[in-house]
């Protein structure tokens, strides 16, 4: 942290200090939902892994709060002070007594209300790019505050990498990641609202007990050897049920991946971007082919998996 802002220098003029940050995607390969909780959330074992799918957030000096965002869906992201990057900004701004007077540009590759957050990867790649761009030096564990107050997932997409979520998700334990592991990402058309598949997954379980949530030992362990095929058959996400019944679409989906040879088809989140694992590299190929042609979603994206959290480019 702390870093001076880079100057873009051309050989006859000197343009204004600009900062961009490269923010990942996730797949929680686990995301075990425990009984809803006075304050509305409930309390998760989330074991979140960042992909290799990425935002970027470039911040310049301005004479207001400005927002732009391209890419696809850029259209569904608000631009007002409700987004996430704008208000990471803001209360950056406010716990040092300075304005925020800054245009943020986010240049979208995460789908938009997905399920592999988009939305918070733009808060913590905003929050790194201030801090960068306004010299306020923030230690790691200021930004992490800032970030668990912005959003359950904020503090995941700051660091990146595999890390156990507790809590809403917001309290972070770093796990160790043996290898690297190839996914492949259905795209859907149009999103689904995380609170309201929360509250359909609460629907779906109203008679039936809901116990503490934990991670599961194996899943762990698959991360912590590299192992694919162990992960695979322990990945698990409590909110799939809910994703699956307010987009029932998304059967065929997951269907479809595990019939082109994926070891592992889920939800990715809340949906409804669907996730499947692949053996290799060449097998994510070969998923992602499959799906394109099976018509079953919008797109389908190979990647893979662990990637580091946002970064100053
Ligand atoms: O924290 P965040 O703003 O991302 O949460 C969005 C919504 O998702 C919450 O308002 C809540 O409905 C749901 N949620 C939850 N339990 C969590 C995290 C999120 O119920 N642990």
């Amino acid at each position: 942290m702390g870093r001076s802002p880079s100057v873009q220098r051309s050989p006859s003029t000197v343009t204004a200090p600009v900062v961009t940050v490269r923010v990942p995607a996730k797949v929680n390969v686990q995301l075990a939902v425990g009984p809803l909780r006075p304050d509305g959330f409930h309390d998760l074992a989330n074991v979140f892994l960042a992909v290799g799918l990425y935002d970027e957030v470039t911040v310049t000096p301005a004479d207001s709060l400005r927002l732009t965002v391209e890419g696809p869906g850029a259209e569904y992201v608000p631009l007002d002070a409700s987004n996430l990057a704008a208000r990471a900004a803001i209360a950056l701004a406010e716990r040092h007594g300075i304005a925020p007077d800054v245009h943020i540009h986010i240049a979208k590759d995460i789908p938009v209300a997905g399920g592999m957050a988009g939305g918070s990867a733009d808060a913590a790649g905003a929050l790194l790019a201030c801090d960068t761009l306004w010299g306020t030096g923030s230690t790691r564990e200021e930004l992490l505050a800032i970030c668990a107050e912005l959003g359950s997932d904020v503090p995941f997409s700051l660091v990146g990498g595999a890390a156990l979520g507790r809590g809403r998700g917001e309290i972070l334990t770093p796990l160790e990641v043996g290898g690297t592991f190839h996914w492949v990402f259905a795209l859907a058309d149009g999103g689904l609202s995380t609170p309201a598949v929360y509250a359909e997954c609460d629907r779906l379980r109203a008679d039936t007990p809901v116990p503490e949530a934990a991670a599961t030992p194996t899943l762990l362990e698959a991360l912590r050897t590299g192992d694919p095929t162990a992960l695979a058959s322990a990945l698990a996400n409590d909110l799939q049920p809910a994703a699956l019944s307010l987009r029932p679409s998304l059967a065929a989906t997951l269907h479809s991946g595990t019939q082109a040879g994926a070891l592992a088809a889920l939800v990715s989140g809340s949906g409804p971007t669907c996730a499947f694992l692949a053996k290799d590299a060449e097998s994510a190929t070969s998923v992602a082919d499959a799906l394109t042609a099976s018509g079953t979603c919008r797109a389908a994206r190979v990647t893979s998996a662990p990637a580091p959290g946002a970064t100053v480019l």
